[in-house]
C-alpha cells in the first residue's frame, strides 16, 4: 500500500497522478473532455463526460505505472469548483448537462437579489451574489428544466458539486457527500454555523434532501469501485493552498492557470470581506478548520492563449518571455485584461478588455509585455486588499500553475510586490495537495512532516523596483475599462 491517487477534475481536462510514499510523481495521466456553448454566456458540460475521462484516466495512471489497485493506500478528490449537476439518484442519470461556474445565464438573477440580499449572503457564506456561484444555477435548473422538477417531485433529485457526483459514481454504495471547502461554494452554506443554511435554502427553493451530506476534507469514504477507499477531497484551489504546504496562518498561493487563484491562510475564523475578496473554507479535519480568503482574476493563462489563438501574434507561450525582455519598458502601453468582465474586487461583469497608450512606435514587444504586467499588476492588488483586510502582512508568496514558467514574469511579481515569489518543484500542486489530505487520512503523514516535503524549484527575489509609477498609471487604465459592455 505504497501510493496515493489524486483526482483533479479540471474546468477543461480530467487527470489522475500518481504519487509515492515520499510524494514523489510516479505517473500521471490527462484527458480532456467537450466545453459545450449552448448560448453566449453559457458554459456547460457532459456529466457523462466528466466521469468517463476522469476512469479512463484513473485506468491508464495505474496501467502506466504498473501497479495494482490493491497498492494503493487511498485516493485524494480535487475538482472544479462551483460547477453543479442534478442526478436521478434512482436511474444514476443526469438530469442536465453539468452548469460550469463560468456559465453567466443567471447574471439577472444575481443583479435582481444584490440590493436585497447581498449582505445576508456575504455575511452567512463569505460570497456576493454572483452567477459564479452554485446557487442560483441550482434554482435555474429547478425552474427551467421540468425532468429537474420531476425529480423533485418524486424525491429523486440530487444536486451536487463536482466532488460530489464522482464519489456518488466511484463509490460502491453511491454515497451523497461533498467536502466542506466544496460546500462553502454553493452560496447555500453557512461558513460559521458549518450548515446548509435554511433562509439560503428558501430563498433560492433547494430543499436540503437534495443536497450532499457535507462531510470533512479529510476522511475515508467508500470502498471505491476499484478497492481503494478516498481520503481526502477538497476544491482545487484550496488543494493547492493545501499543497503548497500553507498551514500557517497568513500563508498565501497564487494559482496561475486560465484564470489566477489567490488565496491566503486566515486561520481557525471566517474573516468577512468589506471590499470585495471572498472568503471560503480551506480545509476541515476532524481537528481543525481553516478559513481562507481568496481573489479571484478571470483570465490570466487566457491572456497568453488569447496573444497566440485570438491574436496570432505569438506562436507559442514561451515567447511571451523573450518579446517582453526585449524592450526596457511599456512603452507607455497599458492592458486590461477583462475579456470576460473583472473578478475581485471589482466584480464588474461588463468591464471588457482594453489597450490604451498605443502610439506609431508601438510594438508586439509593448503589447506583450503590457499583457505580462497586467497579470503582475492585479495580483499586486488583490494582496494589497488581503494584507489590509486581514491585517496580515505577506512575506513570501507561494506560486504555481503553467504561467509561472515565465521567468520574467515572476522576477516581476517579486519586485511589483516587493517580496520573494517562491515557485514549487512540484507544478501539480492541486492534485498534491488531494494526495497529502488523503495520506493524512490513511496516515501515512501528519501536517508536520508535510511542511518538510516542499522543495521550492527557484525564489524569485525582489529587485528594489516596485514600478509604482507604472502601477498607479496601469489603475487609471483598468478604471477606464469598466461597464463597457453595458
Ligand atoms: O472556481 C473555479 C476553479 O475551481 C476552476 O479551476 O483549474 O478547473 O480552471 P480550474
Amino acid at each position: 500500500m505504497n501510493y496515493i491517487l489524486a483526482i483533479d477534475q479540471g474546468t477543461s481536462s480530467s487527470k489522475a497522478v500518481l504519487f509515492d510514499h515520499e510524494l514523489y510523481q510516479v505517473a500521471v495521466a490527462q484527458e480532456e473532455f467537450k466545453q459545450i456553448y449552448p448560448k453566449p454566456g453559457w458554459v456547460e458540460h457532459d456529466p457523462r463526460d466528466i466521469i468517463l475521462s476522469t476512469m479512463s484516466t484513473i485506468e491508464r495512471v495505474v496501467s502506466d505505472a504498473r501497479i495494482s489497485f490493491r497498492e494503493i493506500a487511498a485516493i485524494g478528490i480535487t475538482n472544479q469548483r462551483e460547477t453543479v449537476v442534478a442526478w436521478d439518484a434512482l436511474t444514476d442519470q443526469p438530469l442536465y448537462n453539468a452548469i460550469v461556474w463560468q456559465d453567466r445565464r443567471t447574471a439577472g438573477r444575481c443583479k435582481e437579489i444584490e440590493s436585497s440580499y447581498g449582505e445576508l449572503i456575504r455575511r452567512k457564506t463569505g460570497l456576493k451574489p454572483d452567477p459564479y456561484f452554485s446557487a442560483t444555477k441550482m434554482e435555474w435548473l429547478l425552474e427551467n428544466v421540468p425532468a429537474v422538477r420531476d425529480a423533485a417531485n418524486r424525491g429523486r433529485l440530487r444536486f451536487g458539486t463536482i466532488d460530489s457526483w464522482l464519489v456518488w459514481n466511484l463509490t460502491r454504495e453511491n454515497l451523497h457527500v461533498c467536502d466542506f471547502s466544496n460546500a462553502s461554494r454553493t452560496m447555500l452554506f453557512n461558513i460559521e454555523e458549518l450548515k446548509w443554511d435554511n433562509d439560503l435554502l428558501n430563498l433560492f427553493g433547494v430543499k436540503e434532501e437534495y443536497l450532499p451530506t457535507v462531510v470533512e476534507s479529510c476522511k475515508l469514504l467508500g470502498p471505491s469501485i476499484y478497492g481503494p477507499r478516498i481520503g481526502g477531497m477538497a476544491g482545487d484551489q484550496q488543494a493547492s493552498l493545501f499543497g503548497q504546504t500553507a498551514f500557517q496562518t497568513g500563508d498565501a498561493k497564487c494559482t496561475y492557470g486560465t484564470g489566477s487563484f489567490i488565496l491566503m491562510n486566515t486561520g481557525k475564523k471566517p474573516k468577512i470581506s468589506e471590499h470585495g475578496l471572498l472568503t471560503t473554507i480551506g480545509w476541515k479535519s476532524k481537528e481543525e478548520i481553516v478559513y481562507a480568503v481568496e481573489g479571484s482574476i478571470f483570465a490570466t493563462g487566457a491572456l497568453i492563449s488569447w496573444l497566440k489563438d485570438g491574436l496570432g501574434i505569438i506562436d507559442s507561450p514561451s515567447e511571451t518571455e523573450s518579446l517582453a525582455r526585449e524592450v526596457a519598458d511599456n512603452g507607455g502601453v497599458f492592458f486590461s485584461g477583462a475579456l470576460t468582465g473583472l473578478g475581485a474586487p471589482y466584480w464588474n461583469s461588463s468591464a471588457r478588455g482594453m489597450m490604451i497608450g498605443l502610439t506609431r512606435g508601438t510594438r508586439k514587444a509593448h503589447i506583450v509585455r503590457a499583457v505580462l504586467e497586467y497579470i503582475a499588476f492585479r495580483t499586486r492588488e488583490i494582496l494589497d486588499l488581503m494584507e489590509e483586510e486581514t491585517g496580515i502582512r505577506l512575506n513570501k508568496l507561494l506560486v504555481d500553475g503553467g504561467v509561472t514558467r515565465n521567468n520574467f514574469l515572476m522576477e516581476m511579481q517579486a519586485n511589483v510586490l516587493n517580496i520573494p515569489v517562491d515557485r514549487s518543484l512540484i507544478k501539480e500542486t492541486t492534485a498534491l495537495g488531494a494526495a497529502m489530505l488523503a495520506g493524512i487520512c490513511t496516515g501515512l503523514w501528519d501536517l508536520e512532516s508535510l511542511k518538510n516535503k516542499r522543495i521550492s524549484e527557484v525564489v524569485f527575489e525582489p529587485s528594489g523596483d516596485r514600478m509604482e509609477e507604472e502601477f498607479r498609471r496601469w489603475k487609471e487604465a483598468l478604471k477606464r475599462s469598466m461597464n463597457w459592455a453595458n
